[in-house]
């Protein structure tokens, strides 16, 4: 299959510059692409790996806007944030770039220039909602209205977050623009379009040119094609004020669609490694490409992106697409919105050192056929079980015994048929361990790799060479000499999965030298005879129930205060603090627990809800301005806070006795309630 190649470019899907990476980029595409790149490297082939932030789209806009800052300064601030963490984990890119820069600016245009001059485009006016006060076009995302089917006032121009149906902006009921909350108006516009339906013919051949992908990716990109009306036409130009200008006459005020642009990042990173030698590795058909992404990323890479360089011409297009499913945590779906997530660098910080542990996990837990969950029990049980059971303890156990009875240097091997045997099994699972990986079967090749480490664990129980030297210290040596050589060929067998621990095995080993992939497939010897090893350490720390119960607890605390992604700096959005009190100004509210006995609506007052109160000491009427917000049947039953001292107030001829506590969610600008904990009764006061 690669063998008509010679070298290999390998990319990483590039992260959004919005937010820290977390274990779902992780098992997605980053751990399998570096584990590839370091196979590949260890078999000596020529191979490049690239990626970069995605700095553009409306990833990046939503936050700025979020965060009330500008979109320069949240790329600026996580394209830093992410390419050290994963740096600091072991992903070896041998370039991170960046698609906010002049030469990406300048790759992506004369990317759409070509197609543009070679009349690929088709330019199309449509209606598209403008913001009268803003003065500017306004993305789906930026439209909010009522729901057309659940009557959810809180709809996205593309979504119903509430019943999930999929949206146009004309279809909300009383939209309205978030930047501004004016009405917006449909104004015509023209963009330029990418014929995806003229070009399906041309996309058919090229994907069943390749039914070797793997079956989640050949299934959904074919789907693509076979839907009901077939490929549509793509808009490639956007309405927007932040992407790579549009470079024709006539396009002011618009920038690339951010899935032209982005693919195009994998171009400018492969300039920025190669220079002058980049063409090498877009343009020579005897280059492979390779792009490692998740799922959600599938059409984009293996449709849209193909039918860019196609219609381009020249290029090479995409002869793998290893694309990985969801990874999932502790059963629910990850989500950087609830904070339901685990972040790299907070891991890198929680477990100093132990980068490998949760590489080791990741690979044997991947999504590659199917969406997998992580949990932390299984983290544990995993480095607890199989890392430090497994290969930790044979590793350690040959380092101290050959230390107690061979004088600490590497003996000779023994050659009776059990040790042939063990030493065998070097050639037959690195066979295999490369085999999965050129299959990018992942999970496959690391269950290997560890099956050699049981080979060495059983070998040295069946030998017992403890027992042995106290009659034959010669075969006691021996036994040592064969296992200290399967350590040797253990560090090589492991190290894309885990090359911090190939590196400590190797310093223990006295240093000894990087192997390469062929090595493994031959008898050994894999350290020399004779080499003076280094100190016994371990290479793996049992994990305690208690760091785990300390995962899962950080994890639960964050989901439940929806707390924004950690390392994110104050928020401006958030309301400034108010001045200075004291004490005494703060004793004389009387703050107690209320139950919501009745509620309704007060008539010709849209925002007002007629609430009755059980304050453990009297029933009252309290009239609360939350009726925008709440339905009276969302708010009988719940326990909220109440000010009861708050002196009588008649609003609508209705006296209002109090006040009740409402947070504000700078996250949604929607009122929530304060909820007392579950077991406060109600009366109880607040202070
Ligand atoms: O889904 C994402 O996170 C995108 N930023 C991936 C882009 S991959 C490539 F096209 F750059
Ligand atoms: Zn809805």
């Amino acid at each position: 299959m690669a063998s008509e190649f010679k070298r290999t470019l390998v990319t990483a899907a590039l992260p959004y510059a919005n937010g820290p990476i977390h274990l779902g980029h992780l098992a997605g595409c980053y751990l399998p692409s570096d584990i590839y790149v370091r196979f590949k490297r260890l078999k000596g082939d020529e191979v490049a790996f690239v990626c970069g932030s995605d700095e553009h789209g409306m990833a990046i806009t939503m936050k700025a806007r979020k965060e009330g800052v500008t979109p320069r300064e949240i790329v600026d601030r996580y394209h830093v944030v992410m390419r050290d963490a994963l740096a600091d984990f072991g992903i070896a890119f041998d370039h991170y770039s960046r698609t906010s820069s002049d030469r990406h600016k300048q790759v992506a245009s004369e990317f759409f220039k070509t197609l543009y001059d070679k009349g690929v485009f088709e330019a199309r006016q449509t209606d598209q909602y403008f913001d009268p006060e803003a003065q500017q076009f306004l993305a789906d995302r930026y439209i909010t209205g009522t729901c057309p089917r659940c009557s959810h006032d809180a709809a996205y121009g593309d979504q119903c977050e509430k019943c999930g149906a999929t949206l146009n902006p004309t279809d909300l009921i009383n939209p309205r623009s978030t930047l501004s909350g004016a009405t917006p108006v449909l104004k015509p516009t023209t963009n330029w379009f990418l014929p995806l339906d003229k070009l399906s013919d041309d996309l058919r051949r090229y994907i069943t040119s390749h039914p070797e992908w793997k079956p989640n990716v050949y299934g959904q990109t074919l789907s693509w094609l076979d839907a009901g009306d077939g490929l549509q036409p793509r808009s490639m130009t956007r309405d927007l004020d932040w992407g790579v200008p549009v470079p024709v006459e006539g396009a002011d005020g618009k920038v690339l669609y951010v899935w032209f642009d982005a693919p195009l990042g994998y171009i400018t990173a492969t300039q920025e490694l190669m220079g002058d030698q980049w063409e090498t590795w877009w343009k020579d058909p005897s280059t492979r490409l390779v792009h490692f992404i998740g799922k959600d990323n599938i059409v984009f890479h293996c449709v849209i992106f193909p039918a860019i360089l196609m219609q381009h011409g020249g290029y090479i297009l995409p002869d793998q697409v290893p694309a990985n499913e969801f990874l999932n945590l502790e059963g629910q779906k990850l989500s950087t919105s609830r904070n339901w997530a685990v972040w790299l660098h907070e891991y890198l910080a929680d477990f100093p050192g132990q980068q490998d542990v949760l590489r080791y996990v990741l690979t044997a837990t991947m999504p590659e056929t199917k969406d997998n969950d992580f949990t932390w029990a299984d983290f544990q049980q995993r480095n607890n079980s199989e890392l430090v059971a497994v290969l930790g303890n044979l590793v350690n156990r040959v380092m101290v015994l050959n230390h107690k009875f061979c004088g600490g240097t590497v003996p000779a091997a023994g050659v009776l048929p059990q040790d042939r045997e063990a030493l065998g099994a070097v050639a037959a699972q690195s066979a295999l361990i490369g085999e999965a990986l050129e299959a990018f079967k992942f999970r496959e090749a690391l269950g290997h790799a560890m099956d050699l480490a049981r080979v060495g664990n059983k070998y040295l129980a069946d030998e017992a060479p403890w027992q042995v030297v106290k009659t034959d210290p010669d075969r006691a040596a021996a036994i040592l000499g064969v296992a200290t050589q399967l350590v040797a060929a253990l560090a090589t067998a492991f190290e894309a999965f885990m090359p911090f621990t190939a590196d400590r095995i190797r310093t223990m080993l006295g240093g000894a030298p990087a192997l390469t992939w062929a090595d493994l497939a031959t008898a050994g010897p894999w350290i020399p005879v004779g080499t003076a090893l280094g100190e016994a350490s371990l290479l793996f720390q049992k994990i305690e129930d208690e760091q785990v119960a300390a995962q899962r607890a950080k994890l639960e605390a964050a989901a439940a205060a929806n707390q924004p992604a950690p390392m994110e700096p104050e928020q401006p959005a958030l309301t400034p603090l108010a001045p200075e009190i004291t004490y005494d100004q703060f004793a004389p509210l009387d703050l107690r627990v209320a139950l919501v006995l009745e509620a309704e609506r007060v008539p010709k007052a849209d925002r007002l809800l007629k609430l009755t109160l059980d304050t453990g000491l009297d029933r009252r009427t309290v009239l609360s301005g939350i009726a925008e917000h709440f339905a009276p049947e969302e708010v009988v039953g719940r326990r909220v806070i109440l000010l009861a001292n708050l002196a009588p107030r008649a609003m609508r001829g209705i006296e209002s006795q109090g006040m009740i506590l409402m947070a504000d969610n700078p996250e949604t600008g929607k009122l929530a309630f304060v909820q007392p904990d579950s077991d406060l009764p109600v009366g109880a006061t607040v202070r």
